[in-house]
């Protein structure tokens, strides 16, 4: 493990993230599909009334990616995390994670699931960290639950604070370090016991923005350097920014994906490009931006036309009749 003090580009740490999760898959051909969601669904029955959370969601995260998702409060972020970390089951659809079947698997599997192929950090400080533990105990706490503390596990905890940034807070409590600090430690307890797949649930929402940004570098360094998968929701735009793929969820399903890609431009300086789709699911569907179905008023239904290398969509009110 090496500690990363300087900054490096988005690009260089992807290409190390990829290297990471090959060599830990055993192969680049083994990184497709690490996370597959599919037409997943969950429903929540409170009184007889159902609130339809998630209603067909796709998503395919690949090993050693790290996946921002945003969307609106509501939207169903966290109904995915809670699913995918197996805190809930889905009440359809398929949902995969490293080899694991979230619907089927057995409650000892689910044991197993949680303690040692997930990790997970919560937006809320206080229930990441145990308050009477220093940021070092905190880290070796999971290790020692899983029979491998001893010195060790005190040299692992050292170097995973020391490479999310806070290696000086080491000896301190919760309660003597400021929220960003907390967060980065709690990223380090969450990858003690070396999980396949993080997940985040707005780890930066209690957070200013500068000390948001601090977290996602370490988010960025652990992924590049332990190769494991990340899904880190947040509302944050700014943030999201700093990740090659974003997912938005709009009502339950992917609406769209933003994709950052380094390309060499002519001058031979590296450079992101940013390009943003929509979700195509398997029966043809998709949504179209909010601002473009407003900017046309568009509403009920369209008039679709296929042309050579495009689909046009246009208002399907009919004009001009007398
Ligand atoms: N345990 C639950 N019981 C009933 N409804 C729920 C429950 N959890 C979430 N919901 C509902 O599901 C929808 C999605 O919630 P959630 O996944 O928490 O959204 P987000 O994290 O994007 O804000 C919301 O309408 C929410 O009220
Ligand atoms: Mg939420």
């Amino acid at each position: 493990m090496t500690m990363v003090r300087e900054a490096p580009d988005l690009a260089t740490l992807q290409r190390r993230a990829a290297e990471r999760a090959a060599a830990r898959a055993g192969g680049a051909d083994r990184l497709r599909g690490h996370i597959v969601c599919d037409g997943l669904v969950r429903i929540f029955t409170t009184e007889g009334v159902e609130v339809v959370a998630l209603q067909g969601l796709d998503l395919v995260v690949d090993r050693g990616e790290l996946v921002a998702i945003v969307g609106a409060s509501g939207s169903g972020k966290s109904t995915v995390l809670n699913i995918l970390s197996g805190l809930d089951t889905p009440t359809a659809g398929i949902a995969r994670v490293a080899g694991f079947d979230l619907l089927t698997m057995s409650a000892r599997k689910r044991l197993r699931y949680r303690r040692h192929t997930v990790g997970f950090v919560w937006q809320q400080t206080g229930r990441n960290l145990l308050p009477y533990l220093t940021a070092r105990e905190n880290v070796e706490l999971p290790m020692r639950l899983a029979g491998r503390g001893g010195r060790a596990g005190r040299r692992r905890a050292t170097e995973l604070l020391e490479m999310v940034g806070v290696g000086y807070c080491a000896d301190r409590r919760p309660g003597q370090m400021s929220g960003g600090e907390q967060q980065r430690c709690a990223v380090a307890v969450a990858v003690a016991n070396d999980p396949e797949v993080l997940f985040a649930d707005e780890p930066t929402g209690e957070l200013d923005e500068a000390t948001a940004a601090e977290v996602f570098t370490a988010l960025r360094t652990i992924n590049a350097e332990l190769g494991v998968t990340i899904v880190v929701v947040t509302h944050d735009h700014q943030v999201a920014s700093q990740v090659r793929r974003t997912v938005a969820i709009r009502d339950g399903r992917t609406a769209s994906e933003v994709h950052r890609t380094a390309r060499v431009g002519a001058d031979g300086v590296e450079e992101l490009v940013t390009e943003e789709y929509a979700v195509l699911d398997r029966a043809g569907r998709m949504q179209l931006p909010a601002g473009f179905v407003d900017a046309l008023a568009l509403r009920d239904r369209v008039k679709l036309t296929l042309e050579p290398d495009h689909v046009q969509v246009r208002s399907g009110e009919e004009r001009g009749t007398p």
